[in-house]
């Protein structure tokens, strides 16, 4: 979800001002997600780098995030929306970090779509983290070394309950993953748009999924 900060810029706003937007322009991608029937949709709104940013935009964005937590909570609890994170969330203290579990805990039982948002994620870090796991069961003598394979990876990374990562998108006209999924993005099909997030809407959602529709996956095979 890149392009807040140019989106202000461009109008001579703040950059909360394009984050502000970009919060909107979330809602709208969700309700597109649940009429198009996907399974499960994640969010980058907070990498593990974002912390280099100022200080006053940090808690910019926590605040945000608190905002339409306690906003949209109630409505994505009904619409069957179940909201989990990954990332290292309770990093931005515990208030925040326990609104979280508690919308988490509320949704846990709903099964229409996944919203997964990524709270100071980065993918480094998570494989990284992955290694440390494994590398610990090899030495408590819970599983051998040699028998780690990619499931067994998988199986240890913070969206081991999800569903395949099958389209990335990324907004603003950056062509870079940015720490985000790279495991996960092994097959997945990338689609950029030129589009700043605040601007975007359904029908960027939906024209994303018809690229999708168009690529011939082969997963290497011919
Ligand atoms: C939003 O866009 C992404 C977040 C970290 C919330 P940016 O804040 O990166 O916007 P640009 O790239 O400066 O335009
Ligand atoms: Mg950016």
């Amino acid at each position: 979800m890149d392009g807040n900060g140019r989106w202000a810029k461009k109008r001579g706003l703040p950059r909360v001002a394009g984050h502000r937007e970009g919060a909107e322009a979330v809602r709208r991608t969700l309700k597109a997600a649940v009429v198009a029937g996907v399974e499960c949709l994640t969010l980058y709104a907070f990498s593990s780098e974002n912390w280099r940013r100022s200080e006053e935009e940090v808690t910019d964005l926590k605040g945000l995030m608190r905002f339409y937590l306690e906003r949209e909570l109630d409505e994505l609890a009904r619409e069957g929306v179940k909201l989990r994170f990954i990332g290292e969330p309770s990093a931005f203290g515990p208030e925040l970090w326990e609104r979280l579990q508690l919308a988490a805990a509320k949704t846990a039982d709903n099964d229409k779509l996944t919203l997964n948002v990524a709270l100071n994620y980065g993918s480094q870090q998570e494989i990284a983290r992955a290694a440390q796991i494994l590398a610990q069961e090899a030495v408590d003598g819970v599983i051998d070394s040699a028998a780690i394979d990619v499931a067994a990876v998988e199986k240890v990374l913070q969206t081991a309950e999800l569903p395949p990562l099958d389209l990335l998108v990324r907004t603003s006209g950056e062509m870079r993953l940015s720490n985000f999924l790279l495991w996960q993005a092994a097959y997945a099909e990338l689609v950029f748009l030129d589009l700043l997030w605040p601007d975007f809407d359904a029908d960027a959602f939906n024209g994303a999924l018809d690229q999708f529709a168009g690529r011939q996956r082969r997963f290497g095979g011919r």
